[in-house]
């Protein structure tokens, strides 16, 4: 591209190729480098418009589509009797509101220097995840400004999510200059606001282009109208930005295992994706977590067996012997292998209207790994105008805050910062399966590192035999006055009766000592239940039937209590009492208290419970008498 081209004119001409040799065509393009970038901003900054006009440039619209555009224009365009480029991007835009959920719309084109997919994140601020996925896989973003209106929250809080994820090129494109009189003051003190910023986040280094997507003004061609404006234009930059691929070519070798292929009794192979490093048969290996050596046999691939393999590429290996390896293992050099832990410091993007729950488990997924985890207290949040640490109890939608996390397992994992694959994560809800939040994991905190599992020699089993019994535990939920404490009482009577080791923690009991700390917030019935599961959990290992009577209002703690325990174990009884008959009995006035706004948070009233779906008991107060229940329950646990 030279300097001297007039505005408007498109450098790129139809492929040719496309029609007179389709191999041909394929071949040249399979060997061109790729870009994917993102464009961010707020909404009316002119992405659409933007993304459309590279579109046409580059020749990547089909005739009927461009024909359709040509005549839409006319009719619902904005743009007189000139094309409408935006409306070439948000013919997917409907598609979105028709319920066609296409969170981020990917669009491919071409030049003769390079290819390129470009992620078109929508800019409401509730779009932070879709940013954030277009974004996970980005090159380079394309922050966009409206000239007039200079660099807002959405650009600021764009650009830090963008350096968050570790995204290395951001090019600022001034946008609408044709609505500034293409000023040059005006763009020198955008991008020098923008600075100021971006020191602060440490983004050291951008490239500010003024361009006009609807006038067409350095888009792909350089603008007679910024004859002040000396650096490359839009697309000349995008062809010639450094994209080094293999950043991570020095490092020590990391495989994080995707599955175990086993064909047949002869073959075992690993195979995933090098996420970093080298690797050579003959190879020195180690299997993370579980430390096992080994030696890389072979590397297979698609194109036959290979003498060596980088970060990047998709591989299956083999090893001299038989060791242990399974989905989710990484396997390192030898010499300089990942480290695991179990508890971390790590940035957690809030992506969820419903708040985050310190405590509460989540699924972790990191790489091939997928682990529970439970995130603490935030220690802050991040302002992101501003910069500012900011106290948080816990992070609302699009929060993005410093919190400490636990897993049930240990994590094999790098720094963020020095692997993108091995430190972001994501974070899943149990119950309904959405992705809550992304983090980046900074660190491992060091204070669990020394506390080691002690073995005992008097082991569950013997503790259980001697009391001769199963141990269980009898976990009843149900609002607050539904009988769970009554019927759990005739059932301990019962129990003990026949001579069984029981033992009963009841919820008003417990808040008065080792609980007596929590209130009734969503986050403390959380951890008033985390706590009661690991206490039955204990009191289980002990050999003892324990019966636990807690409102216990969220399946997912009931979930977590029962993966505490073995098969059959954990026996969920639903004390099923419809709200009015609870109410109506009313045995401490909490109803009423409630009812009068003087009682706040109060189960069925103004804090939810959430009934089992598959509970191994249910009984119906309003049918049976508690003496009945708990026979019914005696019955079927000893059965
Ligand atoms: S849970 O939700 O965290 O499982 P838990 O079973 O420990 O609750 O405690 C419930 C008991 O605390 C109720 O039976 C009632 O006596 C008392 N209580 C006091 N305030 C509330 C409230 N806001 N909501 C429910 N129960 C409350």
């Amino acid at each position: 591209m030279t300097g001297t081209t007039t505005t408007q004119e498109p450098v790129y001409k139809t492929d040719a190729l496309i029609s007179e040799d389709i191999d041909k065509y394929l071949e040249v393009h399979q060997h061109k480098t790729m870009l994917r970038f993102i464009t961010c901003g707020s909404v009316d900054d002119g992405k659409s418009t933007l993304i459309g006009r590279l579109l046409y440039d580059s020749k990547m619209i089909f005739e009927d589509q461009l024909a359709a555009l040509e005549s839409d224009s006319k009719k619902v365009g904005t743009q007189g009797q000139q094309i409408d480029f935006a409306l070439l991007v948000d013919g997917l835009a409907a598609e979105r509101e028709q319920g066609i959920t296409i969170d981020v719309a990917y669009r491919f084109f071409a030049t003769e220097k390079r290819k390129f997919i470009v992620a078109d994140c929508p800019g409401h601020e509730q779009y932070t995840r879709n940013m954030i996925t277009g974004a996970s896989t980005a090159d380079l973003a394309a922050v966009m400004i409206d000239a007039r209106k200079g660099v807002l929250t959405q650009t600021r809080r764009h650009s830090f999510l963008a350096k968050l994820i570790g995204i290395k090129h951001i090019v600022l494109a001034v946008n609408k200059m044709d609505l500034v009189d293409y000023d040059q003051s005006t763009f020198d003190r955008i991008v020098a606001d923008y600075r100021d910023f971006a020191k602060q986040i440490g983004i050291e280094s951008f490239t500010a282009i003024p361009i006009s997507g609807l006038a067409g003004d350095n888009i792909t061609t350089r603008s007679e109208n910024t004859a002040w404006y000396t650096g490359p234009v839009l697309l000349e930059h995008l062809e010639t930005v450094d994209l080094d691929t293999d950043e991570n070519a020095t490092d020590a070798f990391r495989l994080p295992v995707q599955w175990v292929n086993r064909p047949n009794l002869d073959f075992r192979g690993f195979a995933g994706q090098i996420a970093a490093g080298t690797v050579k048969p003959g190879d020195a290996i180690r299997v993370i977590p579980s430390g096992k050596t080994s030696t890389i046999s072979r590397i297979v691939s698609f194109d036959g067996d290979l003498d060596q393999a980088s970060a990047g590429q998709s591989i299956t290996v083999t090893f001299d012997d038989e060791i242990d390896c399974s989905r989710g293992d990484v396997i390192c050099a030898a010499d300089d292998p990942a480290e695991a832990a179990d508890q971390f410091e790590a940035t957690v993007v809030w992506m969820a209207d419903e708040e985050m729950l310190p405590g509460r488990n989540y699924i972790l997924k990191i790489g091939t790994q997928t682990v529970s985890a439970a995130v603490q207290h935030p220690k802050y949040r991040i302002d992101v105008n501003t910069m500012e640490h900011l106290a948080a109890k816990t992070l609302g939608l699009n929060d993005i805050g410093v919190c400490e996390l636990s897993t049930d397992k240990r994590v094999v994992y790098s720094a963020y910062t020095e692997n993108k694959d091995m430190g972001g994560f994501i974070l899943i809800d149990r119950m309904t399966n959405a992705t809550v939040a992304a983090g980046t994991l900074h660190f491992a905190l060091r204070r669990a590192q020394n506390v080691h599992w002690q073995s005992i020699d008097v082991s569950r089993e013997s503790h259980a035999a001697i009391k001769n019994q199963r141990p269980r535990v009898l976990w009843f939920t149900g609002l607050s006055g539904s009988g769970k404490s009554t019927i759990a009482n005739l059932v301990e009577q019962k129990l003990h009766a026949l001579g069984k080791h029981t033992f009963i923690l009841d919820g008003d009991n417990i808040r008065h000592g080792l609980n007596k700390d929590l209130g009734f917030t969503d986050a403390d019935r959380v951890e008033n239940i985390r706590r009661i599961g690991e206490v039955a959990r204990l009191m289980t290992d002990a050999g003892l039937i324990v019966l636990t009577s807690f409102i216990s209002p969220f399946r997912a703690e009931r979930q977590l209590a029962r993966s505490m325990m073995g098969e059959g174990e954990f026996v969920e009884i639903y004390v099923n009492t419809p709200l009015e008959v609870a109410e109506s009995r009313d045995v401490k006035g909490l109803y009423k208290k409630a009812r009068a706004g003087d009682l706040k948070n109060f189960t069925g009233i103004d804090s939810p419970y959430e009934p089992p779906e598959n509970p191994e008991i249910t009984v119906d107060t309003t049918t049976m008498s508690a003496e009945q229940a708990a026979e019914l329950i005696v019955d079927q646990v000893l059965s």
